[in-house]
C-alpha cells in the first residue's frame, strides 16, 4: 500500500500523497490501469438546437439567444485495464473537453466498454469519477516527472466548503452516475474558459483532469464486501494503519474497517475458488457535456459540496473544516432503530439563490435533506434502486437520486446562514459511504 511521493502543495496547503490519492488529485506515478494512448473522440458535434421565433419581443428573443446555440457532444475517455477482483484507479490528464469562454450547462457520465456498451454496475462498480479543473503552466509542466506529475499544474477547487483540496471536484458521481441529474436550469451555467483572479497568471492554460475508480467485482466472493472497500476482502488488517495519517491528517485509529484506504490502486478483492482472474477487459468513460457560449443572458452559478463527515470547528468567527470525505456504520446495537441517521452543521460564508441541489451517495441510503438555519428543508433526496439487469437498472444498486429544482428565487441562503445535512441509511455494517450534499447556487439572478 506504500506509495512514494513527495509532498504536493496545492491552493497554499502541502498535502500528502497519501491524502491527495485519496481526494482523487492527480497523483499518477505507479503504473496505472492506462493501456492505450488513445485519442478521445468526440461521437456528437454541437448539435445545434434551431428554435425559429418569429416574434419580437425580449422575452423571446432572449430565449431564442438562450435556446439556440446549446451544444451538446459526447466524448470517450482513453481506455483503461480492469481485472476481476481488481480495483482500478485512473488519472487522466488534458481530456477532451469543450474550449472558450463558455457556460456548462450539464455533465453526465457513464462505464462503457471496448465497444462502447454500457458496462453493467454488477460487473464494473463505479466508485466514483471526478472532473477536476487546472491551470498549466506548459514550460513547467514538461519538467514535470512521475514523482511529481502536477508540476506546473494549479488546481482550482469548486467553490467549497472542505478544507484544502478535499471534494474540490467540479463535477463527479459514481454508482449513482447514471439516474442522477448534474443539469443547470437555463440560464444558470458553470462559467469556465475564464481566468479566475485566484490562480497566478504563469498558470494559464485550462484543462481538466479525469479521476476514475472502478471495482471489477466478476467472479468476487462478497460483491457488497468488494464494493464497500471491506479492507478484510482486501486482506489488509487494521495493523497496516498503525503509521497511516487520515484525510484530515491525524493518525488512524484501529477502527478503520473499509473505505478507500483499503481499496488502492490495483488492490484485489477476494475471488471465489477456481475463478478465472484473466480476464481483463478494457472501459473506458463515457460523457456528454452541454454548454452554450457565454454571454450577458447567462447567470453564473457556484458549487458547494456540503460533506455530511465535515465537523466544524471555529477560530473566532472563521469556520475549519474537517471533512473525512467518507464514514461507516458499525451499529453497536441495532435496538437504537432501523436506520441510522448521519447529520452535521456547515455555515455558509456566502449565501445565494438555490437554483438546483442533489447528492452522491454510496449503497445503503435512504433519503437524504438538506435544511435552513431556520430548520425548513430546503431539499429532500430519494433515491432509485435498480430493479432489473440492464445498466442503469442494476437490481439493489443505488442508481440515482432526485433533485431540487427550486424556483430561482424562492429559496435565499444568507450570508453566513448555518445549514445542516442530513443522511439517512439503513442501520446495518457498511463502509465506504458517502454523504456529499451538491448545492448550486446564484448570487444574482438574471
Ligand atoms: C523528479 O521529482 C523528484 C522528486 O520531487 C525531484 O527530486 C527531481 O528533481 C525530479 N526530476 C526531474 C528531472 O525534474
Ligand atoms: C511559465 O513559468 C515560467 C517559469 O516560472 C515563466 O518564466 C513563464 O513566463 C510562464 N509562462 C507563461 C505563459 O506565463
Ligand atoms: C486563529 O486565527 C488567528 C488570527 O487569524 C491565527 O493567528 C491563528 O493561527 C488561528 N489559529 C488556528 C488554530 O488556526
Ligand atoms: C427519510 O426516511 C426516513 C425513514 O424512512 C423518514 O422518516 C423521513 O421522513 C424521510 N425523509 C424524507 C424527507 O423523505
Amino acid at each position: 500500500m506504500a506509495r512514494r511521493r513527495g509532498n504536493l502543495t496545492m491552493f497554499g496547503l502541502s498535502i500528502s500523497p497519501k491524502l491527495c490519492a485519496f481526494l482523487s488529485l492527480p497523483f499518477i506515478g505507479d503504473a496505472t490501469g492506462v493501456m492505450e494512448n488513445m485519442k478521445f473522440i468526440p461521437e456528437v458535434l454541437l448539435l445545434s438546437l434551431t428554435i425559429i421565433l418569429l416574434q419580437s419581443s425580449i422575452i423571446f428573443a432572449r430565449q431564442y439567444e438562450n435556446s439556440n446555440h446549446i451544444k451538446t457532444a459526447t466524448f470517450y475517455s482513453e481506455q483503461f485495464v480492469l481485472e476481476p477482483g481488481k480495483v482500478t484507479i485512473t488519472d487522466l490528464f488534458d481530456i477532451e473537453f469543450p474550449r472558450g469562454h463558455i457556460g456548462i450547462k450539464n455533465f453526465q457520465a457513464e462505464l462503457v466498454d471496448e465497444h462502447r456498451n454500457s458496462l453493467p454496475l454488477y460487473e464494473a462498480y463505479l466508485h466514483h469519477y471526478f472532473v477536476l479543473r487546472y491551470f498549466e503552466n506548459v514550460t513547467m509542466s514538461r519538467q514535470a516527472n512521475q514523482s511529481q506529475p502536477i508540476y506546473g499544474k494549479y488546481f482550482r477547487r469548486n467553490d467549497g466548503v472542505c478544507q484544502g483540496s478535499v471534494n474540490s471536484y467540479s463535477w463527479g458521481l459514481g454508482v449513482d452516475a447514471r439516474k442522477t441529474s448534474l443539469e443547470l436550469p437555463d440560464p444558470f451555467r458553470i462559467e469556465v474558459g475564464t481566468h479566475p483572479e485566484n490562480v497566478p497568471k504563469e498558470y494559464n492554460e485550462e484543462k481538466w483532469l479525469f479521476d476514475i475508480m472502478v471495482i471489477d467485482t466478476r467472479g468476487t466472493e462478497d460483491k457488497n464486501g468488494c464494493i464497500e472497500c471491506r479492507c478484510d476482502h482486501y486482506n489488509v488488517k487494521s495493523e497496516d494503519f498503525v503509521s497511516k495519517t487520515g484525510i484530515d491528517g491525524k493518525p488512524m485509529s484501529g477502527d478503520y474497517k473499509g473505505g478507500i484506504f483499503c481499496c488502492e490502486k490495483t488492490s484485489q478483492c477476494k475471488l471465489q475458488k477456481g475463478y478465472n482472474n484473466k480476464q481483463q477487459r478494457k472501459a473506458s468513460l463515457k460523457y456528454t457535456v452541454t454548454w452554450v457560449d457565454w454571454d450577458q443572458y447567462q447567470v453564473p452559478i457556484k458549487f458547494y459540496i456540503l460533506d455530511v463527515t465535515d465537523q466544524v470547528t471555529y477560530n473566532g468567527s472563521e469556520s475549519i473544516h474537517n471533512c473525512m470525505v467518507e464514514y461507516f456504520i458499525t451499529p453497536q446495537n441495532t435496538d437504537i432503530g432501523h436506520y441510522h441517521i448521519k447529520k452535521t452543521k456547515i455555515p455558509m460564508k456566502k449565501g445565494g439563490n438555490l437554483i438546483y441541489s442533489t447528492v452522491h451517495v454510496h449503497p445503503g441510503i435512504v433519503n437524504a435533506t438538506l435544511y435552513g438555519e431556520n430548520g425548513k428543508v430546503l431539499c429532500a433526496v430519494q433515491p432509485t434502486y435498480g430493479t432489473g439487469e440492464e445498466p442503469g437498472n442494476e437490481k439493489g444498486y443505488v442508481v440515482g437520486m432526485s433533485g431540487c429544482y427550486p424556483k430561482p428565487g424562492s429559496i435565499k441562503i444568507q450570508d453566513g446562514e448555518i445549514l445542516t445535512v442530513e443522511f439517512i441509511h439503513e442501520n446495518k455494517y457498511n463502509t465506504g459511504l458517502m454523504g456529499h450534499f451538491y448545492v448550486y447556487l446564484a448570487e444574482e439572478l438574471p
